[in-house]
């Protein structure tokens, strides 16, 4: 079974070093490895002093290097799934293309690096894929994509092909919608299941997780919390903290000692939001991590766990279970605080949100209909208790709860 590690982290952190680092040392224990950039603004090509492309290029023995370009993909290795989107985005009114041809969901486009990755994954030509990401906000847009969709797609042409087309002179009186035709509503459930797939295989606790890269600072530390308690949201699996830039003990002069003083702060907080995530520092070097020397000294002297490559983390996404006189939806929402996370059930779905993130989970036949009686935010998790029969609901329940 092969592995898919996400590299990710605010601009400038270090992500494509950290992730570099990791695909040299998995590289050198004889694992098929690829280094790939989804990050539009590509350095790949910058930190291995050499040309990347589009295609994969070998950075070395067992190693190869691709730099994606998801407009290029678009065009060229999913048109018709891209054209499925489309029509899809411009019947349900959800969003449309516009005559550029460009989706006006942002980074809709990079949703096709995802696919690619897939399909990269299911070729079987790599132990190893690990993927140096875009910084975390995009990210997260990103990570989010795949679900989102695949539940407008169920909203939306909820009923069986056949079924839809039997349906389809009806469906604008009845749904307000525009079915698309028959060829386009079969690439649209082709590309469904797609999405499903990809959910599947990017939260599939045996194959990928999601490694942040941050500095002992204090914007990052707060964006890095923010990462993980998303990432939690969205049922992703985060199994490495790389606490870059930290200032070498050598560092010894008045100035440094402040700012080492400052980082030890930063460091302590990291060390208690994640705990149980397994956290590496790396020291401020006094040069450029370039090239395969610099990346080298990172695999030596930082990647030295002998299960780096193993998923390190068993905590998951959401769980369901029978607690007395109904059942309960655990969601881990690391650092989130109270107040913070709002709950929502709309019909047949249960929304989080949290800030300006919204998780919409489809709920089980059994609870659909069904509104919570109960929502507590402890521990960083948020517990959704739902009494066990429609009517039944204690005197507290209500539509819409605070946590
Ligand atoms: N530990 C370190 N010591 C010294 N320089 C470092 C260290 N880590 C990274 N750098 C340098 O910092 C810069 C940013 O690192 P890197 O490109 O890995 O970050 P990034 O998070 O991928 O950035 P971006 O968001 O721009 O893609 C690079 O010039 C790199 O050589
Ligand atoms: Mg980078």
């Amino acid at each position: 079974m092969g592995r898919i590690i996400l590299f990710t982290g605010k601009g400038g952190v270090g992500k494509t070093s950290v992730a570099a680092a990791h695909a040299v040392k998995s590289a050198e224990e004889g694992k098929k490895t690829l280094l790939v950039s989804a990050d539009m603004a590509h350095n790949i090509g910058d930190i291995f002093e050499t040309r990347v492309g589009r295609t994969p290029v070998p950075l070395g023995e067992n190693l190869d290097g691709l730099e994606l370009d998801p407009d290029m993909l678009l065009l060229q290795e999913f048109p018709e799934a891209a054209d499925a989107f489309r029509k899809l985005l411009q019947g349900s009114g959800a969003g449309t293309a516009d005559p550029g041809d460009h989706f006006l969901i942002p980074g809709f486009e990079d949703l096709f690096s995802l696919l690619k990755i897939m399909q990269i994954y299911r070729s079987g030509k790599y132990d190893r894929i690990l993927v140096d990401c875009a910084p975390a906000g995009e990210t997260l847009s990103l990570l989010k994509l795949p679900e989102l969709l695949s539940w407008y797609m169920e909203k939306f042409f909820p009923v069986g092909k056949t079924m839809v087309r039997i349906l389809a002179p009806f469906s604008k009186a009845k749904y307000h919608v525009e079915l698309p035709d028959r060829k386009a509503m079969d690439e649209i459930e082709e590309m469904h299941l797609e999405l499903l797939r990809l959910q599947e295989l990017l939260k599939d606790e045996n194959i990928s997780s999601v490694r942040l890269v941050c500095t002992p600072e204090k914007m990052v530390v707060e964006e890095t919390k923010r990462s993980y308690m998303f990432l939690s949201l969205y049922g992703y699996r985060l199994d490495g903290v790389f606490i870059n830039r930290v200032l070498p003990e050598e560092a010894d002069n008045a100035f440094f000692r402040g700012w080492r003083e400052i980082q030890r702060g930063y460091m302590e907080e990291l060390r208690q939001v994640f705990r149980g995530i397994p956290m590496s520092g790396i020291p401020w070097y006094p040069a450029e991590v370039r090239g395969k020397g610099a990346i080298g000294r990172i695999c030596r002297e930082i990647l030295t766990e002998p299960d780096l490559f193993e998923v390190r983390t068993v905590s998951g996404g959401e769980e369901y279970t029978g607690i007395p006189g109904g059942y309960q939806l655990c969601v881990p929402l690391p650092g989130a605080l109270q107040g913070q996370a709002d709950v929502r059930v709309h019909g047949m779905d249960l929304d989080i949100i949290l800030n300006n993130y919204t998780r919409r989970i489809p709920l089980p036949d059994i609870l659909r209909g069904i509104r919570p009686s109960e929502v507590v935010l402890e521990d960083g998790k948020l517990r959704i208790s739902f009494p066990a029969e429609r009517g039944e609901e204690s005197p507290a329940a209500r539509e819409r709860g605070q946590a």
